[in-house]
């Protein structure tokens, strides 16, 4: 599939406030205004209207048959409404700052509760993504959008679009590219997932979200920089690509998880890698309902390795997973973040069968 490009044409004039009216987005929005117009969400060529967010909430799927599973929305709340015209364009500014333009095709009133049982499985508040989606309002605009310039963050310089990561991944000359999906710093189950993939495709697309996280999470700084610490010790440096995707995680589990694999088949990747409770948070989701759900997207056009539970096994002597050690429970030692993030909560050392050395030495930084 070609990949979107709604950056407004270098040729003609971009409007000012003089010529159009404004309105202020948050940075959750702008990072998704710039990842529509990048082709990170082909075939979304602007924010969703009524029609294609009741489809993708009923079908997982655009009204155009495409799988999609997530809604991209410009929010507002009512109050706001009154101040926007019903059609026509208007520019989307971020601080004062005006980044692009959306042409307002509609304003519609949705049910956010009803969204959040369908995307996220739940209307709970509890739940991070539905909250977040909560308070953003219960109206969305509608309608195709352009980008008059990129944002500017401190992670500018680590993120690859869609174009220039197909660029790479052709001159290294991988025909077949995995990628792997991440919110966290590199523990050794994380790892794991990378060998599996680099034993598979030509190439490694680690590809960690930079954007908006929970509070808990951690900060993207330590994020680049434990993953470089992990390539530079331990994988084959020219196999490996990483860059940054700023979009706020979702937490949407299976939903998700399909989400995760069309966006990096946009950037190139030919494989993705789906482990254990991608995606989740608490108990919301079955561990493997991630894997599940790939059932009904045979036609999803990138293929999808996954992989159960990654832990270390005592009767193996390593790490294993649940397809690959026959030993009883009681022999497993799980390797999670949960364990990880107590450890430098009450500053005590983990052994390498956990995390590398050099990566936990990187996240001790954030405790400090
Ligand atoms: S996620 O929200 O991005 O899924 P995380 O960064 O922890 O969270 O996971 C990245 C990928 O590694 C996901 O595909 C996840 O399923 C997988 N993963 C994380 N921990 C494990 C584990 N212990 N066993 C198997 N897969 C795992």
């Amino acid at each position: 599939m070609k990949l979107v490009n709604r950056l407004f044409p270098e040729n003609k004039k971009i409007p000012s406030e003089r010529d159009l009216k404004k309105i202020e987005i948050d940075e959750d929005i702008l990072f998704d205004l710039e990842k529509i117009a990048i082709g990170s969400f082909t075939p979304l060529e602007g924010f969703m209207k009524k029609e294609e967010l009741k489809s993708i909430c009923e079908k997982g799927r655009l009204p155009s048959g495409n799988p999609f599973t997530i809604p991209i929305l410009l929010q507002i709340k009512k109050e706001n409404v009154k101040n926007l015209p019903e059609k026509g364009e208007v520019l989307l500014s971020y601080r004062g700052e005006i980044y692009g333009m959306i042409e307002i095709e509609e304003v519609y009133e949705f049910d956010p509760g009803y969204v959040a049982k369908k995307v996220f499985g739940t209307d709970s508040e509890e739940h991070p993504g539905v909250s977040l989606l909560k308070s953003k309002g219960n109206y969305a605009i509608g309608g195709k959008i352009f980008l008059f310039k990129r944002p500017k963050h401190p992670f500018s310089d680590h993120e690859l679009t869609p174009s220039e990561t197909r660029e790479i991944f052709k001159q290294r000359g991988f025909k077949t590219v995995c990628a792997f999906q991440t919110r966290n710093a590199p523990h050794r189950a994380h790892e794991y997932l990378q060998r599996i993939a680099l034993e598979i495709t030509d190439g490694l697309f680690i590809h960690p979200i930079l954007g908006r996280k929970k509070k808990g999470d951690f900060s993207n700084d330590t994020i680049l920089k434990s993953y470089k610490a992990l390539i530079e010790n331990y994988l084959p440096k020219e196999r490996v690509v990483l860059s940054g995707l700023t979009t706020p995680m979702r937490y949407a589990g299976p939903k998700e998880a399909v989400f995760h694999a069309i966006v990096r088949k946009n950037y190139g990747a030919t494989h993705f890698i789906v482990g254990r409770d991608h995606a989740g948070v608490g108990d919301f989701y079955d561990p493997y309902a991630a894997h599940r759900i790939f059932d009904d997207y045979p036609d999803i056009g990138i293929e999808i390795i996954k992989v159960k539970s990654v832990f270390i096994c005592k009767k193996c002597d390593g790490i294993a997973s649940e397809r690959t050690c026959p030993h009883k429970e009681s022999f497993r030692e799980s390797i999670s973040m949960t364990r990880i993030r107590n450890a430098l909560k009450n500053g005590e050392e983990l052994p390498e069968g956990i995390i590398r050395k050099e990566v936990f030495e990187v996240l001790k930084k954030e405790y400090r």
